[in-house]
């Protein structure tokens, strides 16, 4: 088995995918049985991910996102939507299970809604996005490992991507990601620079 070190060394931002190869639901839902183990804030689990096959629905993603071409040459391209207002539609969901588990008591469920709200109100973009970049990236790191490429996508204009996707009621796409395999021919170029420890960390 690879480790976590081993997977993340692996994965590349990979633009030049094998247009021939197709990616089934099975592999899909083999992706998403690791993806889906994120942590999220209360276990809101506030995303849910658009998989567009669609040869002319690609066209019009492409356009969306300036052009890129591995919107289209990719064998999938996935949409990371966050759902705004998960802290409000899944609440009671995820309070139930909590309670069944042992986690809190039923007494102070109301209580904990009402910190919910307050904590996620009024900032449902930073709520959510927060919480897809987490299992976006637990989606590429699991995507390495089960034998695919991706790249992950926030050149596109999010207006137009919500229209067109029919998006819903507190809900936008955070994240685009082109998954697909990387053509046998192709080498990538070297891996861009690192901040180094130094740079990035301060010890107070
Ligand atoms: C949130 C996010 C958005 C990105 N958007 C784009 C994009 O729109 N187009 C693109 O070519 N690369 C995009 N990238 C890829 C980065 O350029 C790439 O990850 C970075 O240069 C490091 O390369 P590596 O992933 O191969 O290590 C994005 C990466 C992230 C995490």
């Amino acid at each position: 088995m690879k480790t976590v070190k081993e997977i993340a060394e692996k994965r590349r931002a990979v633009n030049f995918f094998d247009s021939s190869v197709a990616i089934t639901d099975d592999d899909l839902r083999s992706i998403y049985e690791i993806a889906k183990l994120s942590p999220s804030s209360f276990n809101l689990q506030p995303w849910r991910v658009i998989v567009v096959r669609s040869p002319e629905k690609r066209e019009r993603l492409r356009e969306l996102a300036m052009n890129q071409p591995k919107v289209t040459e990719a064998s999938a391209i996935l949409v990371f939507v966050g759902r705004g207002k998960a802290y409000e539609e899944d609440v009671d969901r995820v309070l139930r299970d909590r309670v069944s588990k042992g986690y809190m008591s039923e007494q102070i469920v109301d209580r904990v809604k009402e910190v919910i709200r307050n904590l996620y109100g009024g900032r449902e973009v930073a709520f959510a996005s927060r919480n897809v970049g987490l299992f976006a990236m637990l989606f590429m790191l699991a995507a390495e490992s089960e034998g695919w490429d991706t790249h992950p996508m926030d050149g596109f204009d999010v207006e137009g991507v919500r229209e067109f996707l029919q998006l819903g009621e507190g809900e936008f796409p955070v994240m685009m990601m082109a998954l697909g395999k990387k053509q046998r021919e192709a080498t990538l170029l070297p891996r861009p620079e690192r901040k180094s420890f130094e740079e990035v960390f301060s010890v107070l």
